[in-house]
């Protein structure tokens, strides 16, 4: 079953909770977290997860594109995270690990994200110890960007990596998902889809939810 993960980058900032009403048919909510530092944008911190925490029952995918990401972990999984992201560019291999064990030490799902540059084999040191592992199909920073195709081999190699070793992991790809490039990202392995712009410009969200399920 194909997953789908909307971006509340696309939702309007000024009625959150409405946003994520409007997108309950979905199975995750996507929150992403830009420190102006990692990535040249600045978005939402560790309290707007707190507030829009008791908004769903859905469970929060924390996308932190940040510097040092370990430093935050516990407070995004405390303001009610169920899943964190960290990207494996942002720190240490050492770091990195330590901040994954954190997480798990908060009882929540950890995952690597590789930017577009990032060769799959950097998710190695991960793989066997992480819940999901997220390819970016466009350069993260900023959402409405187009998809990048070339970034399907990538997702391939992966989902072959994760069937060999850790078959229980999620496979998500994030940047430029819409109706038709949705097929794609399915074909190539995904099975969790984030998408911003083709959900929150979409004239009926349930439907167009639906159609991003391939
Ligand atoms: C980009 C973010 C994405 C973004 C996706 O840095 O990580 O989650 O919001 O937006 P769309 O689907 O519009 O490319
Ligand atoms: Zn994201």
């Amino acid at each position: 079953m194909i997953k789908i993960a909307p971006s509340i980058l696309s939702a309007d900032f000024a009625n959150l909770e409405r946003d994520i009403g409007r997108i309950a048919t979905a199975d995750y909510v996507h929150v992403d977290v830009m420190d102006g530092m990692f990535v040249p944008n600045i978005t939402i911190g560790v309290p707007v997860v707190k507030s829009i925490r008791p908004t769903t029952s859905l469970p929060l995918d924390v996308h932190l594109m940040i510097v040092q990401p370990g430093r935050y972990v516990e407070q995004f999984c405390d303001a009610g995270a169920d899943l964190v992201t960290i990207h494996v560019e942002s720190d240490t291999e050492e770091a990195l690990h330590c901040a994954i064990d954190r997480i798990h030490a908060k009882g929540k799902r950890a995952g690597i994200v590789l930017k577009p540059g990032t060769p799959a084999e950097a998710a190695l040191p991960f793989l066997e110890k992480v819940e999901l592992i997220l390819v970016m199909t466009v350069e993260p920073g900023f959402g409405g960007q187009k998809f990048m195709t070339d970034m399907m081999p990538k997702v391939s190699a992966l989902r072959a990596l994760i069937d060999e070793k850790n078959p229980a992991c999620e496979l998500e790809v994030d940047g430029g998902v819409d109706p038709e490039t949705c097929t794609l990202c399915i074909r190539a392995g995904a099975n969790v889809l984030v998408a911003g712009s083709a959900v929150y410009k979409a004239a009926d969200i349930p439907v167009r939810i639906a159609e991003l399920r391939g």
